[in-house]
């Protein structure tokens, strides 16, 4: 049985204060691709909520291969790196969610889909001797 790692409160506070996280996807032969995130935040001890108003790359290797991870911008204050699998919705409420979300902050957009990280793993970034540790 695999059982995924839960957000504390901190780490939540962190990603929702930062405004921005640093994305990364791949695509299924391995390429690389990262991009900077504004419209993030956790919904749960356990899903990350990021909104695609212009993924491109993102979106295509999200399509392709669900697997992510990302890092707060400022990973000095919120030093955890969050690894995970993708579900995009394209309707429903946590599409609807999404749209109201991004809509109320600037009016001009007009988001394609909510995409939710299910955090299945959690590492540290702290630079010394536990960088890269595993959270449990
Ligand atoms: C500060 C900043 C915040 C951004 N926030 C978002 C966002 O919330 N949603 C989004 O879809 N794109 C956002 N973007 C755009 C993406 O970073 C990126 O340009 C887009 O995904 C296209 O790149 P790709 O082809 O690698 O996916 C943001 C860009 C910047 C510079």
């Amino acid at each position: 049985m695999v059982i995924n790692m839960v957000m504390t409160q901190e780490m939540m506070d962190g990603i929702e204060k930062d405004n921005v996280v640093f994305l990364a996807t791949a695509t299924t032969d391995g390429t690389p691709n990262v991009v900077p995130i504004g419209f993030a935040r956790p919904i749960d001890e356990k899903t990350i909520l990021l909104v695609d108003n212009y993924m491109n790359k993102t979106r295509k290797n999200l399509e392709d291969n669900p697997k992510a991870s990302l890092v707060p911008r400022d990973a000095t204050k919120c030093p955890y790196q969050f690894k995970g699998t993708v579900e995009i919705h394209t309707s429903g409420k946590l599409f609807d969610d999404a749209v109201d979300w991004a809509t109320s902050v600037m009016s001009k957009l007009a988001p394609k889909a909510a995409v939710l990280l299910n955090v299945e793993e959690i590492y540290t970034v702290q630079p010394g001797p536990n960088a890269g540790s595993k959270v449990d």
